[in-house]
């Protein structure tokens, strides 16, 4: 029997948790429609008891996302599960998840709590939850080094208490393929009311098995996946969605399962959780990385020519690879670039179109052909990430070459009043970084910083993205495309600037 996987994305919540990741509520409700067009079923939206920019987030999502349904995550503890319910109560399906670990190493040294405490925690948790909430999801946090009796007996409890789904994770990635999935299998087996729940499964990738593991889950009686676009997540992420699904879909001979995902949109959500988030993904990545698709030796380039099934297992097209299509020229006008951002998944009001379409008029002056990835860039900049520009550039000029001394002058807009300053630096990029320093007088350090082609062609923008850290170890990003990529360096490196002055509400300590 062909039976239904239900995809669970946690990218905003489990993938959000990774540092460096964190967005703003803007760019998780943008990866939040991008994931309802994509088909998931759940979206785990966050922590709201985290913090208060995780319960806006949370919210703003349960308010506006319709086609599938909202998760907050809560420990088991009432005040967690309040501020969850707070949170999802404007979805039109909210899902309360609470979990505590069971496991001893995690009982006895993070709790301090004996495995009956535990258990009592747990039911009284998800009793409650249910009181609030239609649907209730429990996770025995490091069930894979839980006991398997302990394990049993908590999800019968959690089952008769009310919870509709229960939760398998491997925490800390240690499971082995053959091993998870005959857990699940006794866990079936052995929870005498496992009927009236759904089984779940969270693996992390620390031994790089976790799409694995889920899908040998799978194969024993999971119908739940819990994943995040890219595998992003905590230390070396969680299972990957898109391998996850595009497992079972190339592979129906051997699972036998189908998702609701509409897999063309898989590669258009990749690419802006990297671009949100700042995580590049790497080329060699399966599904998504630049070379998934790229045959290059002249052995498989001349197989593929004469048919495609000889080296390839699944088409670009059906993960929405159109990387370097050419899109729209000089001559568009706003009603072509309209249809073509609907077709990308952009629906915009009239304003941010206009906004959308002066930039584009422009970058087509500077550039002959506008690609998907301009587009993109264009909208994540102008709509998405648009945060108040504190700092604005007015001018900069630099002065490099193979024998000088990079020295870069830069000139910003602050309160109206212009402000100058010059530096030296390693190199251009440095210089001008330490000279906007000297004016903001931020004590910023770069952990992060790359630059790359966003598309095919000599005048193709460069895309430049980086992290900085704050004095007190806040790690903000920035990003920028140009087609000059000084300038797109430098504007990434002020969005990094105007992010920290917008989220601490700063009073700048500057010198007129
Ligand atoms: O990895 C984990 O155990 C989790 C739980 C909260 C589900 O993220
Ligand atoms: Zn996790």
């Amino acid at each position: 029997m062909i039976d239904n996987i239900v995809i669970f994305d946690t990218t905003l919540r489990d993938g959000e948790q990774c540092p460096g990741a964190s967005l703003n509520t803007n760019e998780k409700l943008e990866i939040a429609r991008q994931l309802e067009n994509l088909n998931v079923d759940v979206i785990e939206a966050g922590f709201p008891i985290a913090s208060p920019g995780d319960f806006e987030g949370v919210k703003l999502v349960a308010q506006t996302i319709k086609g599938c349904t909202i998760a907050g995550l809560a420990r088991t503890v009432k005040k967690d599960i309040e501020r969850a319910w707070e949170a999802i109560k404007y979805s039109e399906r909210p899902r309360i998840h609470t979990f505590i670990a069971t496991s001893p190493i995690h009982m006895q040294y993070k709790l301090q709590l004996s495995p009956e405490q535990v258990l009592e925690q747990a039911v009284e948790a998800v009793r409650y939850a249910c009181k609030l909430c239609p649907e209730v999801e429990f996770s025995a946090e490091d069930a894979s080094r839980s006991e398997k009796k302990f394990l049993y007996r908590i999800f019968e409890e959690v089952i008769k208490a009310g919870a509709a789904i229960i939760n398998v994770p491997d925490t800390v990635g240690y499971a082995q393929p053959e091993e998870f999935g005959r857990l699940i299998k006794d866990i079936k087996e052995n929870v005498f009311n496992i009927e009236k729940a759904m089984i779940s499964v969270h693996c992390h990738n620390d031994l790089g098995l976790a799409v694995a593991n889920s899908l040998e889950a799978i194969k024993n009686g999971a119908t739940q996946v819990e994943c995040t676009i890219n595998g992003i997540g905590e230390r070396a992420g969680n299972a990957s969605l898109e391998e996850t699904v595009m497992a079972l879909h190339t592979r129906k001979d051997i699972y036998h399962k189908v998702t609701r995902i509409n897999s063309t949109q898989i590669y258009p959500v990749s690419r802006l959780v990297s671009k949100l988030t700042g995580f590049t993904v790497q080329p060699n990545k399966a599904i998504v990385g630049k070379n998934a698709f790229a045959h290059e030796a002249g052995i498989h380039q001349a197989g593929i020519l004469k048919e495609r099934t000889t080296y390839e297992i699944m088409t670009p097209q059906s993960v929405g690879l159109e990387s370097n299509s050419l899109v729209l020229g000089k001559h568009s006008g706003r009603h072509a670039l309209k249809n073509k951002l609907e077709e990308m998944g952009y629906t915009l009001d009239k304003e941010k179109l206009n906004e959308v379409f002066e930039k584009f008029k422009r970058l087509a002056d500077k550039k002959k052909e506008i690609f998907i990835e301009d587009l993109e860039a264009i909208v994540s900049e102008e709509i998405i990430d648009k945060i108040p520009e504190t700092f604005q550039l007015d001018y900069f000029h630099i002065n490099t070459g193979n024998n000088t001394l990079p020295t870069a002058t830069v000139r910003l807009l602050y309160q109206d009043k212009k402000f100058e300053d010059a530096a030296c630096g390693d190199g251009p990029v440095d210089a001008s970084f330490k000279a906007i320093d000297r004016i903001t007088k931020f004590k910023l350090k770069l952990v992060d910083y790359n630059v790359r082609a966003l598309t095919r062609g000599k005048d193709a923008q460069g895309e430049a993205t980086l992290k900085i850290r704050d004095e007190k170890g806040n790690i903000f990003t920035g990003r920028s495309t140009s087609t000059d990529t000084l300038e797109a360096s430098i504007r990434a490196y002020l969005k990094a600037v105007n992010r920290i002055a917008y989220n601490s509400q700063f009073q700048l300590p500057i010198v007129s």
